[in-house]
């Protein structure tokens, strides 16, 4: 290929790709699978590899992150990004909308209406694009100044590097050679961020979304970033050449050029649409898949809020009208001591039984030791607790005068309340831990439930309940004896039947097809999450070369830091880890990368698979990753090149497209069977 058709190509590629990329996450309406996406991504990032010279700081290659900051340089704003004062309750808020056009007023003005905007509970950033691209991303920082972190903010996928170019409209042609700023709330769902805590010690979870995104918008390698899935909604863009636009308008400009607004803009011309939207939101904030704390009220003409100017913090022309936090009061009746994983001790409070937006909540959080010194909480205070979003409620204050004489203070425990053996407290850390790793019963539960888990072997059947059995019936202690079991184990036991013993012992045999990358993350060791697990087995491709690894060539790794260069070498030495690894290799685990591609039969060589309607038994993840490893390929809609359609449960239109097109169809049984028989 010559340089000017690699060129071409290039640029056709990224048009495509920013397309399907707004298409997905903007639109929310894909039209390509995610498959056939990487695709195309790939193809560009062969392409610019062969021609790096025709890399551009606006292509789609450059979100998958690899820029490594150390320190993030201050940058000034254009101008002050303030914050918004808040508002509790109806009356401030009809106090504030009185000021504003009485404001007005004295002007000579009417008011032209409102816009109410969600108030996205996430971190504030500033986005600066020139000629079209995105040129500097920085936090709100002061407000006068922030942190420079374009290159983390380049991976959010609904940040564009580029702007979306409308043909033949004047807008974008004009923003396309002017400078202007966009400002928004960068946030993760909640489902993200519950997928993120899942794969973290449990010493190292945050707190919420809005902690996660901060931490993940400071890290220095953009590649975490890029894999931690942040989102972002715009709801401000400034610059010269915007006329005389509305609020409302410069949003619908914001759209145009290819940014998330947020769907539950308002334009609201009387106070009555404003109190509405207020009281639906209220109700309706669980629906939404992020975090919302309120929502903001702003005039819309953007020269009446000049006119109205702001005060040395906020702005006169908007206002958060914060919900009202889901929080009570209850008494708590104990403190529990809890062990993790890896032995931290957790304290969680004992709650007199209390209903909380919709659930009864009967336990809550501590957190720490530090925490119950800083509340100074006793047994037998009355307390408040709060949940905020779907995240377990927490203590956040006392009542100290109800407090009743005899309250007694809560002691820290000096032994393991699971195996008594007597608890450690590492320097500058603020967790207690059990030193017992071996044998404390809690730390062995823990670690099964981890090596079990969605995320790492996926071992269907094997919930907590039933982990807890079989270590009580002494028929496991440690991830290497679940592939020793039999039926003949199980069928005696309560719970179990016929069926469900066959359940189990077939999902853990399916397991042993689990990557090696999810071995590793599996094992549970200190420090090493999925993602620094998935960086091991690239540069550590069989376990035999992690385990006799050096700290040095470990910590040489990147993403590697000494921390768990340290923990990961300790924890080949630890006697109940030898045992374990032991039996795991000899019941065939995947101890080396790739491997699962090159053992297993190709039973799917050259085929091109369409799963359709619903699979009963598998994720659409796991059947393309069973295809996958078997030599074939697996796409979101049927064409002539479809080779072969699995029809599961109320399959559409995809199953007949395949029907008048002659595509062989089978039913999700017989796709079982074919893995099965190879
Ligand atoms: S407007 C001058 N709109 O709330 C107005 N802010 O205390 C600046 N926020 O720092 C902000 N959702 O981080 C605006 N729809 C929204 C918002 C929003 C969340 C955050 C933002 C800001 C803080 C204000």
């Amino acid at each position: 290929m010559t340089k000017a058709e690699a060129e071409a190509k290039i640029l056709k590629l990224r048009e495509e790709i920013n397309e399907h990329n707004y298409k997905y996450y903007v639109l929310a309406k894909p039209t390509i699978s995610d498959y056939d996406f990487d695709i195309l991504l790939n193809e560009l990032i062969e392409l610019e590899k062969a021609f790096p010279d025709l890399i551009t700081p606006d292509s789609p290659s450059q979100r998958v992150g690899g820029e490594i900051t150390k320190q993030f340089p201050t940058v000034q704003h254009r101008s002050r990004m303030m914050s918004l004062s808040n508002t509790y309750s109806q009356k401030e808020l009809q106090d504030f909308l009185s000021r504003v056009e009485k404001g007005l007023s004295s002007e000579g003005i009417e008011s032209s209406g409102y816009v109410a905007e969600l108030k996205y509970d996430g971190i504030a950033v500033s986005l600066i694009y020139k000629n079209g691209m995105l040129v500097q991303g920085a936090t709100r920082g002061d407000g006068a100044q922030g942190d420079d972190i374009t290159a983390n903010l380049k991976t959010i996928p609904t940040i564009p590097l580029r702007i979306r170019h409308t043909e033949n409209d004047p807008l974008s042609e004009r923003l396309n050679h002017a400078e202007f700023e966009v400002r928004g709330e960068v946030f993760m769902t909640k489902d993200d961020f519950e997928k993120l805590n899942s794969e973290r010690d449990e010493d190292e979870q945050f707190q919420n979304p809005r902690n996660a995104t901060a931490g993940t918008l400071k890290q220095q390698d953009s590649r975490e970033v890029a894999r931690r899935r942040l989102t972002m909604v715009a709801y401000y863009l400034d610059g010269d050449s915007l006329g005389d636009s509305t609020h409302f308008e410069r949003l619908g400009m914001l759209a145009k050029l290819g940014f998330h607004t947020g769907k539950a803009t308002r334009l609201c011309q009387t106070h009555d649409e404003i109190f509405f939207y207020l009281a639906q939101w209220e109700q309706d904030r669980d629906s939404l898949p992020y975090e919302i704390d309120g929502a903001v009220i702003k005039l819309n003409n953007v020269r009446h809020q000049r006119l109205l100017g702001a005060t040395s913090k906020s702005p006169r022309w908007a206002i958060a009208y914060k919900f009202a936090a889901r929080r009570t009061e209850t008494v708590l009746n104990n403190v529990i001591f809890q062990v993790g994983r890896i032995g931290t001790i957790t304290p969680v409070a004992e709650l007199e039984p209390v209903k909380l937006s919709g659930s009864t909540v009967s336990r809550s959080t501590l957190h720490n030791l530090d925490e119950i010194h800083r509340l100074d909480v006793r047994i037998g205070d009355t307390v408040t607790i709060e949940k905020s979003g779907d995240v377990i409620p927490k203590v956040v204050s006392v009542f100290v005068e109800k407090r009743p004489e005899n309250a007694a203070p809560i002691e820290a425990p000096k032994t393991c309340p699971s195996c008594g053996t007597t608890l450690i407290r590492p320097e500058n850390e603020v967790n207690l831990y059990c030193p017992n790793e071996a044998e404390c019963p809690a730390q062995i539960k823990g670690r099964l439930v981890h090596f079990a888990a969605r995320n790492a072997m996926a071992i269907d059947h094997l919930g907590e309940a039933i982990i807890e059995q079989l270590i009580t019936e002494k028929l496991i202690h440690d991830p290497g004896d679940l592939y020793k079991l039999r039926k003949d184990d199980l069928t005696p036991l309560e719970r179990f039947a016929e069926k469900s013993a066959q359940n189990l012992i077939d999902a853990i045999d399916q397991s042993k097809s689990r990557s090696y990358d999810r071995v590793i993350f599996a094992l549970g060791i200190r420090h090493v999450g999925l993602s620094t697990a998935r960086t091991l087995s690239r540069e550590f491709p069989s376990l035999g070369a992690l385990k006799s690894a050096t700290i040095e060539e470990l910590s040489e790794t990147e993403d590697i830091g000494e921390t768990i260069a340290h923990s990961i070498s300790e924890y080949f030495v630890k006697p109940y880890a030898i045992d374990t690894l032991k039996k795991l290799e000899s019941a065939g685990l995947q101890f080396h990368a790739n491997i699962v591609k090159s053992t297993v039969s190709q039973t799917f060589k050259d085929e091109i698979v369409v799963f359709t309607g619903s699979l009963e038994s598998l994720g659409r993840d796991e059947a393309k990753e069973l295809v996958e490893a078997r030599g074939g390929k697996v796409t979101g809609s049927v064409s002539k090149k479809t080779t072969l359609v699995v029809a599961g449960e109320s399959a559409g239109s995809k199953l007949e497209k395949a029907q008048k097109l002659g595509i062989k169809i089978i039913d999700e049984e017989t796709f079982h069977g074919l893995i099965k028989n190879a």
